[in-house]
């Protein structure tokens, strides 16, 4: 069996997403490795097509890793009869307008979240690639995390029992830039670039929530912005207008409750930057990004409130560590092979367009929550 070449257009390579965990992490991975192997016994090679603003910085990361295919020009990229798919991880404001001539393009998609800044938009999209009939995948990288990908072993194996709540607790302090520089993109942080918290995590925790729970029926949300100043790439200072914390409550087919922390104003006292605690009547998990720990209903503990005293159980020492069991590769790499594979060999996939315009809808609700003060449901899109 031979190797088939897919040509892929990854546009947003200069940005920390696309260079590291896309370019280097998953597509050149790939390659390094031989290639993708497919069912048939053929393997599938990712040629690279890199898209960027910026000349010297695209001739810079071509030169270091081995590529000679770059240009600034996506229509011409898009026109080109050997690519077949494109890739999109450019900064959020500008995702719609290029997935838009992509799809125009007949090329298939592959985006990172969130797919717009606008439920509008999202519907809009996923209706263009379906009657284009290419297909179209949305990034969701955190159901590939080892920790996660335990907590789903533990749904799947009816561990739980019923499960009745979900509490989830994801941030770390990111620096303001004035003493010491911030760790993240200042756009992130302008409310009229497309950032702000919600529209970054809420659709994460919506992918998370259906997948591994169920459909998400309802949401109530406060979404605050607790630093209002930060300072920029260049140092220079700029008000931060995008809510950098948010407080999330979503509500579940069979009455589950997930409660979900988010915020860049907060320092870690966890194992890991995100962790997520799931009760069930038959015993409790708490998953991070690696670990997962359990505490069936046979070994669960009963404390007695007594203010009093100190108390000299040890509770977190109570909880035992899941297994491995298995190999976890980069959670990126793991979704790219899959979306190849469902591209060049038909193979299942999950997380389309519409998943995306769903996780953008939580983030749409979820504001809108905030700033009414209100529980708001969650209509099914109408497609
Ligand atoms: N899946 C995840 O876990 C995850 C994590 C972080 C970010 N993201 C998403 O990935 C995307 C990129 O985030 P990032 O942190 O890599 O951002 P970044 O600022 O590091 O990179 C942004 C990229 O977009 C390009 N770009 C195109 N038009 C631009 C414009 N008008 N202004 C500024 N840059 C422009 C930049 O050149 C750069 O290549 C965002 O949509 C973000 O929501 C996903």
């Amino acid at each position: 069996m031979g190797r088939t070449t897919i040509g892929i257009v990854l546009n947003g390579v200069t940005g920390r997403m696309g260079l590291r965990q896309h370019l280097l992490r998953s597509v050149l991975a790939i390659r390094q490795d031989g290639g993708l192997p497919l069912r048939d016994g053929s393997v599938l090679w990712p040629e690279p097509v890199l898209v960027g603003r910026s000349e010297t910085k695209l001739r810079d990361i071509a030169e270091r890793h081995g590529l000679t295919d770059w240009t600034t020009d996506l229509p011409a990229a898009l026109a080109r009869p050997d690519v077949q798919v494109y890739f999109d991880a450019q900064v959020t404001s500008a995702r719609v307008k290029a997935l838009q001539m992509a799809i125009d393009a007949g090329k298939h998609i592959y985006t990172e979240k969130p797919v717009a800044e606008t439920l509008e938009q999202a519907i809009d999209l996923a209706r263009l690639a379906d009657a284009a009939g290419v297909k179209h995948g949305v990034v969701q990288d955190k159901l590939f995390l080892p920790g996660l990908r335990k907590l789903a072993r533990l749904v799947e194996g009816g561990f739980f029992g019923k499960i009745l709540s979900v509490r989830g607790e994801f941030g770390y302090w990111v620096f303001e830039g004035d003493w010491q520089a911030a760790q993240r993109p200042s756009w992130n942080y302008r409310a009229a670039d497309g950032g702000g918290i919600v529209l970054d995590m809420f659709p994460h925790w919506h992918y998370v929530l259906e997948q591994l729970f169920g459909p998400v029926r309802a949401v109530t949300a406060r979404a605050v912005t607790h630093i209002d100043r930060r300072w920029d790439e260049e140092s220079a200072a700029y008000d931060a207008t995008a809510d950098d914390a948010a407080y999330g409550i979503f509500e579940l087919d069979g009455g589950i409750v997930a409660q979900i922390n988010s915020s860049w104003a907060v320092r870690v006292n966890r194992d890991e930057l995100v962790e997520f605690q799931v009760d069930g009547t038959h015993g409790s998990a708490v998953a991070g990004l690696h670990h997962c720990r359990i505490q069936p209903r046979a070994a669960t503990p009963k404390p007695v409130w007594d203010p009093d005293v100190p108390t000299t159980q040890r509770f977190r020492e109570q909880w035992q560590e899941v297994p491995d069991n298995d190999t976890f590769p980069n959670g990126f790499r793991a979704q790219w092979e899959q979306f190849l594979r469902y591209v060049a060999a038909d193979e299942p996939y999950v997380g389309d367009l519409w998943a995306g315009a769903r996780g953008v809808q939580v983030a749409e609700l979820g504001l809108q929550s905030s700033r009414e003060g209100r529980r708001l449901e969650i209509p099914e899109l109408d497609r």
